[in-house]
């Protein structure tokens, strides 16, 4: 099947489906935006983590584009830390609820959101070289059909020296759904490596297990490690960072357990790696 990044059914069936969970997901104790109000950040353990590795001396000054910001709270997290940041994502309700929040928290001249797909994302946002950071987390990649040109669009972006920070669910535990195993483990469901899209048609959503969701017709991929790694290698950039970790920040299955800050993982053994962080980084201004 040839897919078309700029149009088509599978954008268009994705789209409908972001737009219906935008008011579920506000409505949802998953995204509780209070600490957005009182100044402070939602970000999860695993990304905060991260960009307070990244950018120890924090975030004063530091111009971020955020690739699939949903309606914004990663974002704005990252605006409560200083930083300059640029939001995309193709939802409209969910671009027009961050810029909503923005101007509540007081942050607007701070935080710019864009409803683009991201396969449009130069033509919205045609500065090359422009952010020092690009930040893209938990459930992005399994939405798109092409990585290695999601890799190109990063690069485009990424000041010299600049970074990417992307964390995901792993591909080794995607091949895995439902919990008709011994015990309620998971059973084996879709193959690792599909350049194929799975079409499903799954009303429900990760924030309201009560949703049943009427844009239920989804298209997405599964994207193997060394297709992500390559991808952004090809693209020029180096790979700085590989880590693997054995939580995520969503119930990935009906046996994981909450283990804390909104994080889940499984009851007992480390069975698989449920999740991974990748920081690459563009050449230096002497690279
Ligand atoms: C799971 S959410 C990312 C959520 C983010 N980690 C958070 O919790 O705020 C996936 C986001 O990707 C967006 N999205 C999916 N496909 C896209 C595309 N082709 N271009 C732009 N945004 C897209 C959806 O609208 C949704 O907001």
């Amino acid at each position: 099947m040839t897919i078309d990044l700029r149009g088509g059914d599978w954008l268009d069936d994705n789209r409908s489906n972001w737009d219906e969970r935008v008011p579920v997901h506000l409505a949802s104790d998953f995204y509780d935006q209070e600490p957005l109000r009182r100044g402070q950040g939602v970000l999860d353990p695993i990304a905060r983590a991260g960009i307070d590795r990244l950018h120890p001396n924090g975030l004063e000054g530091i111009r971020v584009l955020h690739l699939q910001c949903h309606f914004g709270s990663d974002s704005l997290s990252l605006a409560n830390l200083g930083a300059s940041v640029v939001g995309l994502d193709f939802s409209r309700p969910a671009v027009e609820e961050a810029r909503r929040m923005a101007t509540e928290i007081g942050v607007a001249p701070r935080a710019r959101f864009i409803e683009a797909n991201v396969y449009d994302a130069r033509h919205v946002l045609p500065e090359p070289e422009s952010f020092d950071l690009v930040f893209t987390t938990w459930g992005t990649i399994g939405w798109l059909p092409d990585v290695p040109e999601w890799a190109r669009i990063i690069a485009w972006y990424l000041k010299p020296g600049g970074r990417l920070y992307f964390a995901d669910g792993h591909p080794s535990a995607y091949v895995f759904d439902g919990a008709d195993g011994p015990g309620g483990m998971p059973t084996f469901q879709y193959p690792y490596a599909n350049p194929q899209p799975d079409i499903l048609d799954d009303p429900s959503d990760y924030a309201d297990p009560e949703v049943e969701l009427q844009n239920c017709r989804t298209w997405e991929w599964m994207h193997p490690l060394d297709e992500v790694l390559g991808s952004l290698r090809a693209a020029g950039l180096t790979v700085d960072e590989f880590t693997e970790h054995y939580q995520v920040p969503w119930q990935i299955f009906p046996i994981a357990e909450p283990q804390g800050e909104g994080m889940f993982g499984w009851p007992a053994e480390r069975w698989l790696p449920l999740s991974y962080e990748v920081v690459a980084s563009a050449p230096g201004r002497n690279g």
